[in-house]
């Protein structure tokens, strides 16, 4: 088998499992490109830059919020679920987006928000308006507080974001947010809430959206009984009970949700995708990936995994088994518009507290660039070797490491306030992409960038790394063309050489993915090698390094 080099067209297949080892490349929409000048990335930059995105070979590409938003939270707080944001362009330009995607082969899945929506959308206005008990409010959680005077929260649950998770209004009530306090939950128990989404995903499916990212997809049903039971205190990363035992997060009952939704989706032909964002335990996590439900759940296994081949090997191989056994198809993750760019994390000491580092809080926890980005491309490319969908965040394909050095008065994230600035939050990694080496916002936008970048940056723009041998954007490129040929079937055999510290696996096209986490070279098997994350040292693989081979 050879690999064809040069430019590829692409089509839309009609393989209704497209989705099941796609590339998936996430756009944060308000950090990709500004085409109007204001400072944030819209949707006409998107379209400008789709020549791009076709030249990285992807399948698809996720599109996080650019519903109506007052930004409370990066657009996760939406005003009006079924329009783009005036900032970001129209119905019109959206469109005009999805075609020249599929033009270009290259499906779109957009994200839904059905945990809360802003305080600004008008349901939540008028609910606001309306008295305690009402209709209006029945959508939302308002309950009275506790306390004689009902003063205090109805219960001690806490936001996500930090501090409680009730807020009172004028009248007395409070109403449930789990995550800022401009994102108020919806009650889930209203069938007016199941329809509303129900018609929500119609709407964009009907427009030719072909699949969607589900947000906080595990807390919509809450058992709300009285008195109230404790719950984590935060669901990302925290620690759930694996019984479904929590008031708030990964209840049993949310499956009728998504069993539903998959009837809806299963209404269009193809099939419209979905795929959870469920931070809850493995186990948990493939009840959502159901084919009866959405299909895939994010696995942030990887994501979360130090940069050793045992946990690598034990994430990989528990993930896959799942995933057989389900039917769904695995998800690989390592960069996300939630933590802390990859080439950044592999660069600290391994299990450094990302959050103490942002702060400047602790002085021994230094970030060494070159060690992070060499271990970055090789975890890469072995998650682009994977069975099952990678999807990856942009920026991750420049080798970007995080920007720490955002100034307090500039953070956007709530959490940054909500902690009383315990917490930097997630702003490091949506500083807008450099696209040129210099100039006006790096190319970003002639109208500067709604959050700094650092002068660093140029020398990372696409510009500096387009045609340019040995770049991080040219392996990506590289890696994703060669991956769209040599997938095979959805399992892999280990050839595990434990004892080196080598994970080497090979897929039923007969392809090996060799990574080397040792700190000498190691011998490659017999082969070609198609494609590596670093030079070959006297024909050895060095450490931190990928090869992709064919025998
Ligand atoms: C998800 C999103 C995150 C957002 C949160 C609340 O975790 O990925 O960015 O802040 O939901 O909507």
């Amino acid at each position: 088998m050879t690999i064809a080099q040069g430019p590829s067209e692409r089509t839309i297949s009609t393989d209704p499992d497209w989705w099941r080892q796609a590339a998936v490349y996430q756009i944060y929409p308000r950090s990709f490109t500004d085409a109007n000048g204001d400072g944030l990335g819209d949707i006409a930059g998107i379209t400008s830059r789709v020549p791009y995105l076709a030249s990285l070979h992807i399948d698809a590409v996720w599109l996080g919020p650019f519903y109506p938003s007052p930004l409370a939270d990066g657009g996760y707080d939406v005003a009006d679920y079924r329009n783009v944001d005036d900032r970001l362009g129209t119905l019109a330009d959206f469109d005009a987006l999805v075609d020249a995607l599929h033009a270009s082969g290259i499906r779109v899945i957009t994200d839904i928000v059905p945990n809360h929506s802003s305080h600004l959308h008008p349901w939540f206005q008028e609910a606001l308006a309306s008295a305690p008990g009402s209709a209006a409010r029945e959508r939302y959680i308002f309950r009275d507080g506790a306390g004689p005077d009902g003063a205090l929260p109805p219960s001690g649950w806490g936001s996500n974001f930090g501090g409680p998770a009730w807020t009172r209004v004028p009248d007395g009530q409070w109403y449930l947010h789990l995550f800022a306090k401009e994102q108020p939950d919806f009650n889930w128990d209203n069938p007016e809430i199941q329809e509303d989404f129900l018609t929500t995903l119609r709407f964009w499916s009907d427009r030719g959206v072909d699949g969607f990212r589900v947000d906080v997809a595990n807390s919509l049903i809450k058992d709300l009984s009285e008195p109230f039971r404790p719950s984590i205190d935060k669901v990302l990363g925290g620690d759930l009970p694996i019984d479904g035992s929590d008031p708030l997060y990964d209840r049993d009952d949310v499956h009728a949700v998504f069993e539903r939704w998959r009837e809806v989706l299963n209404e269009y032909d193809p099939p419209r995708s979905a795929v959870a964002e469920a931070w809850v335990p493995r186990e948990r996590r493939l009840l959502y990936a159901r084919p009866t439900e959405l299909g895939q759940a994010f696995n942030f296994d990887l994501l979360l995994a130090g940069w050793n081949p045992h946990e690598f090997h034990d994430v990989i191989t528990s993930n896959l088994n799942d995933a057989a056994a389900t039917g769904a198809s695995s998800t690989w993750v390592l960069s996300n518009h939630d933590v802390v760019r990859h080439a950044t994390r592999y660069g600290l000491p391994s299990g450094a507290d990302h959050n103490a580092w942002l702060l400047g809080a602790d002085a021994a926890i230094l970030e060494d660039r070159e060690v992070g980005l060499r271990r970055a491309r090789a975890a890469t490319l072995l998650m682009l070797a994977l069975p099952g969908s990678a999807y990856l965040y942009q920026g991750e394909e420049l080798g970007l490491p995080e920007v720490s050095e955002l100034d307090d008065h500039v953070l956007q994230d709530p959490t940054w306030e909500r902690t009383g600035h315990q917490e930097k939050g997630r702003d490091g990694c949506r500083v807008p992409l450099p696209w040129a080496r210099g100039g006006e916002s790096f190319g970003f936008g002639p109208g500067g960038s709604h959050l700094p970048q650092p002068d660093w940056f140029g020398e990372l723009s696409v510009e500096a790394q387009d045609g340019a041998y040995g770049s991080t954007l040219e392996l990506y490129r590289s890696a994703l063309r060669a991956r769209a040929q040599l997938q095979g079937n959805e399992e892999l055999d280990w050839q595990v050489r434990e004892t080196e510290g080598v994970l080497h696996f090979i897929r039923s096209s007969g392809w090996h993915c060799v990574t080397n986490f040792s700190q000498e070279p190691v011998d490659l098997p017999a082969g070609v090698v198609v494609l590596c994350s670093g030079p070959l040292q006297k024909g050895l693989l060095p450490t931190d390094t990928t090869a992709w081979m064919l025998q």
